[in-house]
């Protein structure tokens, strides 16, 4: 069952109830500031940081779910009613919200008067601008009051929802009702002592009235569906003092049969410097010094969307922005499913989580994790070929949290970029990950020069070493803290957070990621094994590209030795182990019962290319590779219609010396749950041995838009990754949670764009070598690298093991590497299998 429909032409998710499983979102704002928006209008806006500078209030765990948000309602002759549907929830005539890209459109139509409302936050500047269009669509004039809502948060995210003792007695305001562009409310809390920024929420227009005292607003134990002065059609000029100061406006409006008005609303985040934070005294004017704010730069803003025709411009800019953004890897196949994925969602997922991190959504509340040290460094890998700059910024601050001994801070905050002591480090993987980061931002970019920043150790300047150096450390912690299979030590954890082989706990609410209470543990990981392979590789690569022969050539044979130790100590027979414990005894073993295979190390082998001598397809010694066989039994115990599970079976018990993972009902999360992320290392690991028919069936089982049909079931967006889709095990099998926010978005562009569709940059040309199988069997990729355009047409048997011959510009070229050409010039390619 579907709820909505994708617009493609448009780049929007189109959704036609509001009765939708679950808030289906949207993200506004890609640079400073950001709104989360519900298809009924929930949500809340930050600055930056969504705990320390959060705008609006949003009460997650709430009763209803997505209670709470920006609001206008109507009163039309005492009908009272939300176009956004929520919160009054009166039925609708017609509702449609449609998600586009860093903007979203609400529509409810009742009783003769349609409502659209536009919400974007415009390019370089720190506002939510929200548009409201009222069109009269009866036969007779009507007159009605519009009513718009926020609810301020007091700032910082945790005090706000924990400190009312003191919060209720804070809360500040100012009105101005007939300001430069129009009438405006400032929230002021907390300006009288340190903070130096204000929120101010105007609208373009001089309002009837307003409110800014919640209570008042609402009315005492009223909820927002029947809140008091929407359903008395009048505001109360309430000005807040303590307790919960909101904004408010309130505009008569009469329109004629046919006629429409538009207003635009403004809720923006203004800083001033500490000496310009207060309006002059001025005795005349009733100003006494430093109690009234100084508005010059919300009057600046609040002009700059003082006409329709202002905010139109702004919206254009910000879709042409889209437009160009995309421009940089697009593809036009038979299968629109394909094409809607890669050419737009997939994409632009991609720019979410590398804004947000792990840090907001609707299951994450943005007071909770900050940036992580291995989700950031993965989150680039899908982003980097939008903005390379802002990847290389982001590399920079990442590099900076690394410890002197090549270990790393695992998280660290957005708005001071310092690393978090109350997570600190000791995940084990980390450190490979930035090696991952660098090298798919220098293929990307051909910027070598990034290697020879200055970057500190620690934050700490002292300390500081080349960007080369830091990677340098990274390879060597990894050698350097092996156990006595030669394989590296876990940890605290790997990849799996929640693969605790050195914490053993017993005590309810401790964490199993912080607590190390098992001393000397010689606890290995064969996934951080594979990832060594991989990544020590592409170290190597870049120390040969320095001129540091020796230093690679060494690399090479650590990398050779790691590989032996994962043949010999890291294979079960049929597939790749996972772990070795605390004990030394072997995780992800067929002599156990449960957790028997891990999906992590399976396609992450062979995604480095472990075990793939003799994996051709079109022979029969293939089945006796180590990576066929690995990849086959994944196949066989892990794939399901859903997608593949990450252990199998499930653990039914707590096993004290695994840790979380096995907290988890079975079939849920980490312990047999469809955890999306590393779907695509199987994928690829399919590309790489030649079976790209198999690749893209998988590929299809988790991605959105071919799971639109069974929205019912999957119950989140069709149009973004969720982080988990639950497993064969768990009681509700295929149904998805923690949407947005997860590295699945960046792993399958990877997957699809590299692998599958299989365009990638290489460090002296786009490597061309498409894996997709029979299903599609002509598409062409138009890629941007370097300010060079390539349209590259592929012709695909989708035979097994087939690999491209390719054309460049009519002239056939040997291998599978189209060298980068100047910038500004078209290379046409040919690839045919
Ligand atoms: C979450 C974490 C990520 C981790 C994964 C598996 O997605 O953000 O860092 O790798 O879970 O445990
Ligand atoms: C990851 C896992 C989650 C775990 C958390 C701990 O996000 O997905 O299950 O609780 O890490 O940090």
């Amino acid at each position: 069952m579907r709820y909505g429909h994708f617009d493609d032409a448009s780049r929007e998710y189109v959704i036609t109830t509001p009765h939708t499983p679950y808030p289906w979102i949207n993200y506004l704002g890609s640079e400073q500031f950001f709104s989360l928006l519900s298809h009924q209008s929930g949500g809340y806006s930050f600055y930056r940081d969504a705990k320390m500078r959060r705008l609006t209030r949003y009460r997650y765990n709430n009763i209803p779910t997505d209670e709470g948000g920006r609001y206008f309602y109507i009163n039309d002759g005492g009908d009272v009613w939300t176009p956004s549907w929520m919160p009054v929830k009166a039925e609708l005539e017609h509702f449609e919200a449609r998600h586009g890209l860093g903007y979203s459109t609400i529509t409810g139509e009742r009783g003769g008067l349609r409502v659209e409302s536009l919400f974007f936050v415009p390019l370089g500047e720190n506002a939510e601008v929200q548009k409201v269009t009222v069109t009269n669509t009866s036969a007779a004039a009507k007159s009605f009051t519009l009513f718009s809502f926020v609810e301020f948060c007091l700032w910082n995210a945790q005090d706000d929802q924990t400190n009312y003792q003191r919060n209720l007695s804070i809360g500040e305001v100012e009105v101005e009702m007939d300001g430069p562009s129009g009438s405006a409310i400032y929230h002021k809390t907390e300006y009288r002592e340190r903070r130096d920024h204000y929120a101010v929420y105007g609208v373009n227009a001089q309002a009837t009235g307003f409110d800014t005292d919640r209570d008042t607003f609402v009315g005492a134990y009223n909820g927002l569906g029947d809140a008091a002065v929407p359903l008395a059609g009048k505001s109360a000029g309430s000005v807040a003092s303590g307790w919960y100061p909101i904004g408010s406006h309130s505009l008569d409006i009469t329109l004629a049969p046919g006629e429409s008005a538009s207003h635009t609303f403004v809720l923006g985040y203004i800083e001033n410097p500490q000496d310009e934070k207060w309006a002059p005294a001025d005795d005349a004017a009733g100003i006494a010094d430093k109690q009234v704010v100084n508005k010059t730069r919300a009057h600046e803003l609040l002009a700059r969307f003082a006409t329709t025709e202002q905010t139109d411009a702004a919206f254009e800019a910000l879709k042409a922005h889209w437009t160009e953004l995309l421009s940089g890897y697009s593809v036009s196949s038979t299968d629109e499913k394909l094409d809607r994925m890669v050419n737009v969602w997939n994409q632009y997922q991609c720019m979410v989580t590398f804004n947000m991190s792990r840090s907001a959504s609707y299951f994450e509340t943005g007071i909770g994790r900050g940036m992580g040290f291995r989700d950031s460094n993965q989150d680039l890998l899908g982003f980097v070929h939008l903005i390379p700059e802002r990847a290389r910024e982001r590399i920079l601050d990442i590099a900076a949290t690394q410890f002197p001994d090549g270990s790393a801070y695992h998280q660290y905050q957005p708005l001071t970029k310092r690393g978090n002591n109350d997570i600190g480090s000791g995940f084990n993987d980390d450190p490979l990950w930035l090696i991952a980061g660098v090298a798919a931002y220098i293929k990307e970019s051909g910027d070598f020069s990034i290697l020879d920043e200055q970057v500190p150790f620690d934050n700490d300047e002292s300390l500081a070493e080349s960007l080369f150096e830091h990677l340098t450390r990274s390879f060597r912690y990894t050698i350097d803290n092996r156990g006595p299979h030669g394989l590296p030590l876990i940890g605290r954890a790997d990849w799996n957070d929640c693969l605790n082989l050195n914490c053993f706990s017993n005590e309810p609410g401790e964490s199993f990621q912080t607590t190390e209470n098992q001393a000397g543990g010689v606890a290995e990981s064969v996934f951080i094994a594979a990832q060594f392979v991989l990544y020590g590789a592409e170290y190597a690569e870049l120390a040969e590209r320095r001129g540091l022969a020796d230093v690679a050539a060494e690399a090479r044979a650590a990398v050779e030795e790691m590989r032996a130790a994962v043949l010999s100590h890291g294979w079960d027979g049929d597939w790749f182990l996972r772990a070795y414990d605390f004990y030394g005894n072997k995780i992800g073993t067929d002599e156990k019962p449960e957790g028997k295979i891990w999906i992590e190390p399976q396609g992450f082998a062979v995604m480095a290319g472990i075990g793939v001598e003799g994996a051709d397809p079109t022979t029969p010694e293939a089945k006796a590779s180590p990576a066929i066989k690995a990849l086959d039994s994944v196949n066989e115990m892990l794939a399901t219609d859903h997608g593949m599970v990450l252990q199998y079976p499930a653990y039914t018990s707590y096993q004290i010396e695994l840790g979380e993972v096995s907290t988890y009902p079975p079939g849920y999360k980490e312990n047999g749950g469809i955890f999306c992320h590393n779907n695509p290392w199987v994928i690829i690991g399919e590309t790489v041995v030649g079976r790209g028919a198999q690749a893209f069936d998988y590929y299809k089982r988790i991605t959105p838009a071919y799971r639109e049909d069974i929205s019912d079931v999957h119950k989140l967006e069709p149009y973004v990754y969720a982080q988990m889709i639950a497993g064969k095990e768990a009681v509700r099998h295929g149904e998805a949670k923690n949407s947005w926010l997860t590295g699945t978005a960046a792993w399958n562009f990877v997957a699809v764009s590299q692998y599958l569709l299989g365009v990638r940059p290489g460090y002296d040309g786009l490597v061309v070598d498409p894996q997709i199988g029979p299903d599609v069997p002509e598409y062409t990729v138009t890629r941007r690298a370097r300010g060079a355009v390539y349209e590259i047409t592929v012709t695909n048997s989708g035979a097994p093991g087939a690999r491209a011959a390719l054309e460049v510009d009519g002239v056939a070229v040997d291998g599978n590497v189209v060298p980068y050409a100047p910038a500004g010039s078209t290379v046409k390619v040919r690839a045919t299998l």
